[in-house]
């Protein structure tokens, strides 16, 4: 089917809209402006090599980690996007210390959407020319309308996303999101400069064969991780499985969700609790995950229900396919 019979992302946003019953219209005028920011960011990584944008930017960031100059621009691109557009009252990225809150401009502004971005995922790839994505957390404000919003709006289980999604600068750039009726993928014609729904009704197979998961730091697993990792490994029944890791959780989730698979990125006695962030890395992954028939735990936990006290607070976060998942919460179990 030619791209050109495909639905572009912008017609779907507005049959979606038509099924939100109470939709004002601003959820849409979000996710297109995350469009637009995704198009400004992956213009500058398809280029990064020819532009001053590779290398580090000289600044640590909240997290201690050397900010990427692509980290920086994405940040800004997305925070000035979704600030000028006057569509949300409040943001939280990965590279800010705080949130930002969107003062109103008029005294009735009724802007009711917080967002929370990892702006650049993989910042490690960037340099050597491997995929990297974005990642995206939208919530209602629990705080009154109108008011400055308050770390509360931000403090929200995973359970009351509104939205979230992620875009992949792979090969061809994607937007993958869902609003809780399953999960839809777009791809960028880049000639166009449109999105494409090439992925309608995403989910993840069942099973899998692939674990995904940085080896290097085996030794300081607990022992159900390490168990479950030389389950993986023997040669028995479907198995050995294959290791795959890009080191960036957007590709590394996308390729598990199209064939099949299981990410981990367990807590060990280097990292404490692990490292992905929960608010804006693992609650909207693990919705996507779960709206698409997969499963996300961050132990005994489901990840979406876990109560956040802090804004940078880390998770250890396994997801992918549901029997892949539950076998890893067999050896969890059994290997305290
Ligand atoms: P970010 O670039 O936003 O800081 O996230 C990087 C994350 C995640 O994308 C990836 O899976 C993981 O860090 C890789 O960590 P290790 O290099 O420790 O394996
Ligand atoms: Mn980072
Ligand atoms: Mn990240
Ligand atoms: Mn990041």
């Amino acid at each position: 089917m030619s791209a050109f019979r495909k639905q572009t992302l912008g017609e779907f946003i507005i049959e979606n809209q038509k099924s939100f019953q109470y939709s004002s219209g601003e959820l849409s005028k979000l996710i297109n402006a995350i469009r637009l920011a995704a198009k400004v960011v992956n213009h500058e990584v398809n280029k990064a090599g020819l532009v001053d944008i590779i290398g580090t930017a000289g600044e640590t960031n909240i997290q201690g980690e050397n900010q990427q100059k692509l980290d920086v621009f994405a940040n800004e691109k997305f925070i000035q996007t979704l600030t000028n557009r006057e569509i949300v009252c409040g943001i939280a990225s990965e590279e800010e210390d705080s949130f930002i809150s969107i003062n109103s401009s008029d005294e009735n502004h009724q802007n009711k959407y917080v967002v929370l971005i990892d702006p650049l995922d993989g910042s490690s790839n960037i340099d050597v020319n491997v995929s990297v994505g974005t990642i995206f957390s939208i919530y209602r404000r629990v705080t009154p309308v109108g008011t400055p919003v308050t770390i509360e709006d931000f403090l929200q289980p995973g359970n009351q996303q509104v939205a979230a999604g992620y875009v992949v600068y792979g090969t061809s750039t994607m937007i993958v999101y869902t609003t809780g009726d399953g999960v839809n993928g777009f791809t960028l014609n880049p000639a166009l400069g449109t999105f494409y729904l090439s992925h309608p009704n995403m989910k993840f197979p069942e099973n899998g064969k692939i674990y995904s998961v940085n080896e290097g730091n085996y030794v300081h697993f607990h022992q159900g991780v390490k168990h479950f990792i030389k389950y993986c490994q023997m040669e028995e029944e479907d198995r050995p499985y294959t290791s795959r890791y890009i080191g960036s959780l957007v590709s590394d989730f996308h390729r598990n969700m199209i064939k099949g698979g299981i990410y981990m990125y367990p807590k060990s006695s280097l990292t404490g609790n692990g490292k992905l962030r929960l608010l804006y890395e693992c609650n909207p992954m693990a919705f996507i995950a779960e709206q698409a028939n997969g499963i996300a735990i961050g132990g005994k936990t489901r990840i979406l229900d876990i109560q956040p006290t802090e804004l940078h607070q880390r998770v250890p976060f396994f997801c992918g396919s549901r029997k892949m998942v539950e076998k890893l919460q067999e050896f969890l179990d059994k290997y305290q």
